[in-house]
């Protein structure tokens, strides 16, 4: 059976539920892995519509189908794809991670539901808080979603020289959490492989979301591990590959041997090396905060015509941006500002800083009071300022950084001298930093330090990456950008990573 992927607003309810179907292809490979070792039965922890079944079926005909489920309807729809009764009479009606069935398992094959933090309740997060404490000695970090309780209890129940392959968001690599869970991982595992996917062979196509599959055993554990790229949907090789990971060069799929530790500390999730260009850290020359979070922008991010029309005086309005969308290309100028203008776009932030109701002008004091009146004052954000309409001060930043968006992650050279809201983070020289903006420019645009983006980035399925501030600061410049740029890298070094190969980024990275 192909993917089948859910579209509209369906999409919305599946995520409550984390219900996306493994595609064939994948499901092949991941049962090659789990059942090399020669288990005689697979557990699925999250059966859903059976592809892990139906690939065991393909691959050994006589294997023994065991797993958990909580959806009927997921059932229902097992049932329907050509499963027999017989094939799911040891599926539990029950909750893996919080109610698992007794006993350990010699091969485990899941693509656990892929449930953010924030749709878990408190009740259940308390008792997956409990869970990460007795399994790996230590709290996950709170924004770890529910696929990562997954991994921990399904590692956890896994037997000696048992096998498990987990189809996983990049997420689980590179998250907050990730650090405090492949330290656990890593120690007490061997962790044989992971196989990342470039964006036409992305297994869920359509959500945005950068899948890869992990592969790891209960054996004592070894100080490589393999890091593979498809580039190619049932990419040819991949079956054998997947029974036995190795380091492989053919045509659309690429493994290579990388160490433990590397991977561990860039994000196995990561094409390996990125360490190995960098002369120095973006923090070494900047500091990265974020954009301006209004709490209101309808209220508070003008277009010209709305600040003509309330009469607000010009000097208690900022120019600013809002969309990446905004910004075309690298740099945004006062040109770009007017064709804004022109096109209806906001760009006149309200600056009030904290001056008080009754010292300000009278057309500003008619409009907070129309916004007091809408009950902006209570809302979230602004019900925690003093005034309510005063916002974080910042001053137009020299660089922009735009951290998400359709077009890739990428900095902006601020001509038009800007404040920019929470789409953007904003770029500053550091204090002491001998470098002009001409200088600190040429290395941001350089190529090969875009190029090191995905080393900090989070990675998303269309190939996007989104950076977090102190993520950004991480950055690597490498040696060639400070030196075209004439900048002398500064006296302390960061260690770098020697890796015994030159690796190819797959295509799509
Ligand atoms: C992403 S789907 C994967 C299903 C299938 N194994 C596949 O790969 O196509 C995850 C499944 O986990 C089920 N699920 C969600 N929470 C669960 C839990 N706590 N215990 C067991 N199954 C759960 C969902 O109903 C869904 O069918």
């Amino acid at each position: 059976m192909e993917a089948r992927l859910p579209s509209g607003e369906a999409r919305e309810l599946l995520r409550e539920k984390g219900q996306f179907w493994t595609p064939d292809w994948v499901a092949d490979a991941m049962v090659r892995f789990a059942l090399a070792g020669g288990a005689t039965e697979v557990f699925d922890p999250a059966v859903g519509a059976g592809a892990f079944f139906r690939a065991a079926r393909r691959h050994r005909p006589a294997v023994g189908l065991r797993g958990c489920e909580i959806s009927a309807a997921a059932l229902a729809e097992a049932r329907d794809s050509g499963l027999k009764p017989e094939d799911l009479h040891r599926v539990e009606f029950r909750d893996f991670v919080l109610d698992p069935p007794p006993g350990q398992f010699a091969a485990v094959v899941a693509n656990p539901p892929y449930i953010r933090h924030h749709r878990i309740g408190p009740l259940a997060k308390a008792r997956l808080r409990r869970l990460a404490v007795e399994t790996i000695g230590v709290p996950l970090d709170g924004r770890a979603g529910l696929h990562a309780y997954f991994l921990v209890r399904a590692l956890s129940r896994l037997a000696p020289g048992g096998r498990l392959a987990f189809l996983v968001p990049a997420d689980t690599c590179e998250g907050k959490y990730a650090s405090a869970l492949w330290a656990w991982i890593s120690r007490e595992f061997r962790i044989d492989a992971v196989l990342t996917f470039s964006v036409e062979a992305a297994p869920f196509p359509q959500i945005d979301t950068n899948a890869l599959v992990l592969m790891i055993r209960r054996v004592a554990p070894r100080g490589k591990m393999v890091w593979a790229a498809c580039r190619e949907r049932a990419s040819p090789g991949l079956l054998s590959w997947a029974t036995r990971p190795h380091p492989l060069e053919s045509g659309s799929l690429l493994a290579v041997e990388r160490p433990l530790d590397e991977a561990l500390a860039t994000g196995m999730s990561r094409v390996p090396n990125p360490g190995a260009d960098c002369a120095a850290r973006l923090a070494d020359y900047c500091a990265v905060v974020r954009g301006i979070a209004t709490g209101a922008n309808d209220f508070f991010f003008l277009t010209a015509k709305e600040a003509r029309s309330t009469g607000i005086p010009p000097d208690l309005l900022k120019r600013a941006i809002g969309r990446t969308r905004d910004v075309t290309g690298d740099r945004v100028t006062h040109a770009d500002l007017e064709r804004l203008d022109a096109a209806g776009r906001p760009t006149y932030l309200l600056a009030l800083g904290a001056s008080p109701a009754d010292a300000l002008p009278e057309a500003v004091a008619r409009y907070l009071a129309k916004g007091t009146e809408a009950g902006l004052p209570d809302r979230t954000l602004l019900a925690t300022r003093r005034p309510w309409y005063k916002w974080e001060a910042r001053t137009p930043p020299p660089f922009l950084f735009a951290y998400l968006g359709r077009r890739s992650a990428r900095f902006i050279r601020n001509d038009a001298r800007v404040v920019p809201l929470t789409a953007f983070l904003c770029v500053y020289a550091r204090q002491g930093v001998k470098a002009d903006v001409d200088a600190l420019w040429a290395v941001l645009s350089h190529p090969a330090t875009l190029a090191n983006l995905k080393a900090v980035g989070k990675s998303y399925g269309s190939g996007a990456i989104k950076v977090e501030p102190r993520a950004l600061e991480r950055l690597p410049l490498p040696e060639v950008a400070l030196r075209e740029a004439g900048l002398a890298p500064p006296p302390r070094v960061p260690s770098q990573v020697a890796l015994p190969f030159a690796p190819a980024a797959p295509a799509g990275y």
